[in-house]
């Protein structure tokens, strides 16, 4: 008997329970207190598969519409032939090279095509991997930093004991997390009002002889903006010709890796920087690909030292594997693939075109509404933020709206922006494909009606106290 469909029909009514089962029939029909809420250990006796769904499917039912969160980087939406894609090769480990040798080429092939996507001097003399995500992706970058500094100061006999990684106070967690898991000395640059992302202003301060590296972000979290690379580089070239100190350069490029070669093929951010020594992505934000991939490349395999590369058996021969998980998904990989293949530079261009379009006519909407200014406008990724416009209300926040809009089902989240600048709370869209102009004109208008809700009420709205971060 097929599963019940999404509307949430169960098996204790109607059409399924007529057709004669009883699984799902007995996830309803329990004895009195047989009703088991929530399991934090195993029965010793399991259930029938169909009821076992039933309740899997029905303690879901409570999540979010992914189409309508708009709080996700990720994909939420692929098309039909990629879902088949998905079922044919949802089985495939990434690592069993020797097994899928195909899935391993398809795994090589997309990083040189990242590589030259994100203008590899000599793609065919480069380094990468797929990786689980961005995170793993980061951590792989940091670690061929610090090896590449550790070797260094090896060579002339220096000690290796205090390694430090420089990055703006508005990186992702998986810095902080980088330089927590691998003894890194986290420094960073405060952001402000005056220098909102990282910009290589008073950089000399913070570099000195343990800088194993600079993290530059292409597409800052809180509002998508992008970090001038370029500008970076070139102070991190100042401090070299001052100090001899040479900085690589790693850029996290989660979601405008996959955004700059597209929309703004000009903007110098990537390996034509000497500097830039490796790029990371989530294959799965605007690489396009639901959860589960992401992509790190160096520069040049010199880049990557060797002692951090392992082999695995392939093919009666080795192949070189440096990712930190052994077992992973294939199936995301040939996804990726099949984006390539299918859609092409121009193909990627005009999705992301299109969610940049509704970004900005978004962004354009919001702040045009008294209660508002943008902190960005969508016009690096689609990504936008805004606050609060100063002494418009004291009856009301953005948390307020965010939960007004939730009732509504669209998720958009508020948040406190990063340390130095905590007190300023922003609210944030993520425009990916999927989300259609026509969509985006429904949000709009919910929008306008909820703040106009909020506008008229006339006690202030209940404050909670301070909540935790918000981190994606
Ligand atoms: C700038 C940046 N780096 C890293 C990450 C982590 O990416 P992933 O979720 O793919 O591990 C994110 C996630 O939003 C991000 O925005």
């Amino acid at each position: 008997m097929t599963p019940p469909d999404s509307t949430g029909s169960t098996g204790s009514t109607g059409a399924t329970a007529a057709a004669g089962s009883t699984g799902a029939a007995q996830a309803f029909h329990r004895p009195p207190g047989a009703a088991v809420s929530r399991r934090h250990s195993i029965a010793d006796t399991g259930m029938e598969a169909e009821a076992a769904y039933q309740l899997v499917h029905d303690e879901t039912m409570l999540d979010g519409n992914a189409r309508l969160n708009l709080a996700t980087f990720v994909s939420t939406w692929m098309d039909d032939y990629a879902d088949k894609i998905y079922a044919e090769s949802y089985d495939k480990n990434m690592i069993d090279k020797d097994e899928y040798p195909q899935t391993a080429a398809i795994e090589e092939n997309c990083w040189h095509i990242i590589a030259g996507l994100w203008n590899c001097p000599d793609v065919a003399n480069t380094i990468g991997t797929s990786t689980i995500g961005s995170s793993e992706a980061c951590m792989l970058g940091g670690l061929a930093l610090k090896r590449r500094w550790q070797l260094a100061r090896h060579h002339v006999g220096k000690p290796t004991g205090r390694p430090n990684l420089i990055m703006s106070s508005a990186v992702q967690v998986v810095w902080e997390k980088f330089c927590n898991y691998w003894d890194v000395e986290a420094r960073y640059v405060p952001i402000s009002a005056e220098h909102p992302v990282l910009d290589g202003h008073d950089l000399a301060r913070y570099v000195d002889e343990n800088t194993i590296g600079v993290v530059a972000i292409m597409g800052q979290t809180y509002t998508g903006t992008y970090e001038p690379v370029q500008q970076i580089a070139a102070a991190l070239d100042a401090i070299q010709a001052k100090t001899g100190y040479d900085v690589p350069i790693h850029v996290d490029g989660a979601s405008g890796a996959m955004i700059a070669p597209f929309l703004q093929p000009d903007l110098v951010w990537d390996f034509r920087l000497e500097r830039v020594h490796s790029i990371s992505t989530s294959g799965h934000k605007y690489g396009l690909v639901y959860p589960g991939v992401g992509w790190v490349v160096w520069r040049t395999a010199d880049c990557l030292p060797a002692d951090l590369i392992f082999d695995v058996s392939y093919l009666g021969g080795s192949m070189p594997t440096l990712a930190l998980n052994f077992s992973r998904p294939g199936a995301q990989v040939l996804l990726q693939y099949y984006l390539f293949l299918h859609l092409g530079r121009e193909g990627y261009r005009a999705i992301q075109q299109a969610s940049q379009d509704v970004a900005l006519y978004l962004s354009a909407g919001i702040g045009a509404l008294d209660a508002f200014e943008l902190c960005s406008d969508g016009s690096d990724i689609p990504v936008f933020a805004w606050r609060q416009t100063e002494g418009h209300t004291d009856k009301w926040n953005l948390y307020h709206l965010s939960d007004r809009l939730r009732m509504k089902g669209w998720q958009i989240p508020a948040y406190p922006m990063p340390a130095d600048l905590e007190e300023l709370t922003v609210q944030r869209i993520v425009v990916r494909n999927g989300l259609s102009m026509d969509i985006a004109e429904d949000l709009l208008a919910d929008i306008v009606e909820e703040t106009a809700y909020l506008d008229a009420l006339e006690t202030p709205m209940p404050v909670e106290g301070p909540t935790a971060g918000f981190h994606h």
